[in-house]
Parts: C-alpha cells; structure tokens; sequence
C-alpha cells in the first residue's frame, strides 16, 4: 500500500481526520508558543522613553475620541521603502506606555509614529483647521473647533485621574508627578510655565502651541504630535541584537 493509500484512509474517515488535525496542530502550537514564556521580556530597554505628560495624555486621548487611528497608523515597519518614508522602525518600547496601543490598521493619512518635529506648530493648527489650506488634496476632515474648547481644571483633574490608573498598569508616575499633574498640565501650554514639567518629564516640549491665551484641545492635540517619535535618541540607539 502506498503513501497516497494511507493517506486516503485518512482523508475518508472524519474521526480519524478529526484526531490527527488536532494532533498536529496541538504540536505546531506547543512549538510556537511555550518558547515565549522562557523569554524575560519582550519589550527591551531604551533610553528615553517615559510616561507620557499630563497635556501630552489630554492630546492622546483626543486622538482616540476623534478616531484619528481609524485613518493613521502609528508603526513603522522595518522595510526599506516605510524606513525611508517615515523614519527609524518602531521598537515595542515605543508604544510601552500606550493603552491601548495606537498601531492602527489602516492607512489613508501618512503613519505617525515619528511626527514629532516634522512640521511647525503653525503648520499644524492650520493643518487643523483645514487640511486643504496646506495639503489642497486632503480628504481629511476639517478639526478646527478645537481651537474654541477651552481646557479647565477640571479637565488637568481628569487627566491626574488617568495617570492614577495608568500607575496601577505599571506606568512609573512618582507621587510628585500626580501631586504636580494638575499645574503641570497647564504649565506645559504656557511659554512662561514652570519649568518643573521638563524635569519631571524629560523631553518634554513646553510653550504656547496654539498661539491662543487660553489653554485649549489645539494646544493638547499639537503637544502629543509633537512629541510623537521623538524620546528615543536615534543617534546613539543600538539594537540589542548588535551591541
Ligand atoms: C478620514 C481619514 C482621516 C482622519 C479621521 C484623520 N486624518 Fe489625518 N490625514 C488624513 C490624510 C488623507 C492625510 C494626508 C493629507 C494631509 O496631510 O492632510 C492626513 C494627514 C495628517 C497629518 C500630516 C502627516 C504628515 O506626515 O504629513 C497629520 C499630522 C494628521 N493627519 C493628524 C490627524 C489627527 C490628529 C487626526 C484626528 C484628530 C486625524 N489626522 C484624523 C486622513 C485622516
């Protein structure tokens, strides 16, 4: 009998099909997964990254209730053609301290993840308020009442609230950085603010990022894409697997 043969008892009888699928596709699972749980970490180590600020995370959440995600993705992969385009490849550490994580899966709009320092805060607001004002065959949708939504206290409140649960997810916020959130969050927004924020977050970008008196979502939302990519030093990063 040949190969073919016994296969042909297999193919024509369900039970024995039925056990031997299960059976090889419990011994690809054990070969895929079981080595993943000897690994320490998954996430390795970089310098720079830190929590998010208070305004930062007011922008962030923003970026979520506007669905900006379901139009931008926030990871680059490492081909050659979306390294050129956008920058440096995404590392895991870079979203370590998302929840949820803004990867996306769809791309109509360009991928953010390194924003940051790419376009003038200027150029954003207008951006904003009308996308065909700087890119005329822009299909994304005009944003420019956020300029009008003033932030208030307690809005800064809500945000320490967050930072609250975040620390319960293993986020490092110190004590002082909640009993500062509040006045840190609107510190950040002012060209003038206590420079205590940079310290406690350092690399974070402080000044008027809308141009308005007030502290509004405009200012929130620029604060996060500008600092968007930008806490890793490419420079000097070096791959675990090289060093
Ligand atoms: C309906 C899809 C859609 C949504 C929703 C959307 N965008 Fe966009 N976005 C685009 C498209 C298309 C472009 C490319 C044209 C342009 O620059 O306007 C773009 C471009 C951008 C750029 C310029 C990126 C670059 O590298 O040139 C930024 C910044 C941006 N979007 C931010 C946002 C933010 C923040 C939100 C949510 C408040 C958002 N977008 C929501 C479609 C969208």
């Amino acid at each position: 009998m040949g190969l073919l043969d016994h296969h042909k008892k297999i193919e024509t009888h369900a039970t024995l099909l039925l056990v031997l699928s299960f059976l090889v596709v419990t011994i690809g699972g054990i070969v895929q997964i079981v080595p993943l749980f000897y690994l320490d970490n998954t996430i390795e180590k970089v310098e720079g990254m830190r929590p998010y600020a208070p305004l930062e995370i007011a922008g962030r959440e923003i970026y979520l209730r506007e669905g900006c995600y379901t139009c931008h993705s926030q990871m680059i992969r490492p081909m050659r053609d979306e390294v050129e385009r956008y920058g440096h490849y995404s590392l895991a550490a870079e979203s370590m301290y998302d929840h949820p994580f803004q990867w996306g899966s769809k791309r109509t709009g360009p991928d953010l993840a390194r924003l940051g320092g790419r376009y003038s805060d200027d150029w954003h607001v207008q951006h904003m308020i009308n996308p065909r004002d700087v890119v005329p065959e822009s299909i994304m949708p005009s944003y420019a009442y956020m300029l009008n939504r003033t932030l208030d206290r307690s809005d800064a409140e809500h945000v320490r609230d967050i930072m609250a649960v975040y620390r319960t997810l293993g986020h490092p916020y110190t004590e002082e950085m909640l009993d500062n959130a509040v006045g840190d969050f609107f510190a950040q927004a002012d060209d003038f603010g206590d420079p205590g924020v940079v310290d406690r977050y350092p690399g974070a970008q402080q000044r008027n990022f809308d141009g308005q008196n007030q502290v509004t979502e405009m200012d929130a939302i620029i604060a996060y894409m500008q600092m968007l990519g930008t806490l890793v030093d490419f420079d000097t990063f070096v791959p675990v697997a090289n060093r």
